[in-house]
């Protein structure tokens, strides 16, 4: 399973992409409010310093106008893919898209009937929200296994790229159930590594082996 880093946090990408742990990025108007910088120019350093998918999304509603913003950002890099809502518009814009080589992640996916249309529009990217639908009592990983086996009874090649995601315990499911890609906040992907008894196994090793008074170097 990919794992994209959900922020347009460029020094908390880094860090993760210097840990080998980054295939992508994924950021949507909200992140790129939270960095405080303009967004072609923090798109521009985030796909400079990942070599995956950069998530950069469109702000219009019609074809029209979204095809000339999606000008404007693939232009950025070509590892930008370019996100659209889940609407008649955004999917007839995916299709113009990829159908010229773009990468297209169509984004706010609430239900397997809007992940059918996605890749029915050709889309490289479906991002169904997993948290925001747990939010409203809803669960969120039932809506991906459905996805999932929509998606492998057709052989669509849209991949499943679980977003929204707010602990370890949805990308532990995402991975069950076989999603192409989770996107996560750094803070979430760094809390895969957290458990107490290898922090009290290493603690206890380190213990014993002072009591060697030996060293390595
Ligand atoms: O990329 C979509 C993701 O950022 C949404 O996450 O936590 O705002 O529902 P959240």
């Amino acid at each position: 399973m990919k794992f994209f880093a959900d922020t347009a946090d460029v020094a908390a990408i880094r860090a993760l992409a210097d840990q080998g742990l980054l295939d992508g990025v994924t950021t949507n108007p909200t992140l790129i409010h939270k960095s405080g910088r303009r967004f072609v120019e923090v798109v521009a350093e985030i796909a400079q310093a990942v070599p995956g998918p950069v998530s950069a999304e469109v702000i219009a509603a019609d074809h029209e106008t979204m095809m000339a913003e999606a000008e404007v950002l693939r232009r950025i890099a070509p590892n930008v893919a370019i996100k659209v809502p889940l609407t008649p518009d955004g999917l007839r814009t995916c299709r113009a898209l990829t159908g010229d080589g773009t990468m297209v992640n169509v984004t706010l996916c609430f239900s397997a009937n809007q992940a059918l249309l996605a890749a029915k529009a050709g889309a490289t990217f479906i991002s169904p929200f997993v948290g925001r639908h747990d939010d409203v009592g809803f669960d969120g990983m039932a809506l991906i296994r459905d996805i999932r086996l929509i998606y492998d009874n057709y052989g669509f090649a849209t991949q499943i790229l679980v977003a929204s995601v707010r602990h370890p315990v949805h990308v532990l499911e995402a991975a069950k159930i076989g999603a192409d890609v989770m996107t996560a906040p750094p803070s979430v992907i760094n809390a895969l590594f957290n458990h107490p008894l290898t922090d009290r196994g290493i603690d206890s090793f380190n213990a014993d082996w002072a009591k060697t008074g030996q060293r390595i170097l």
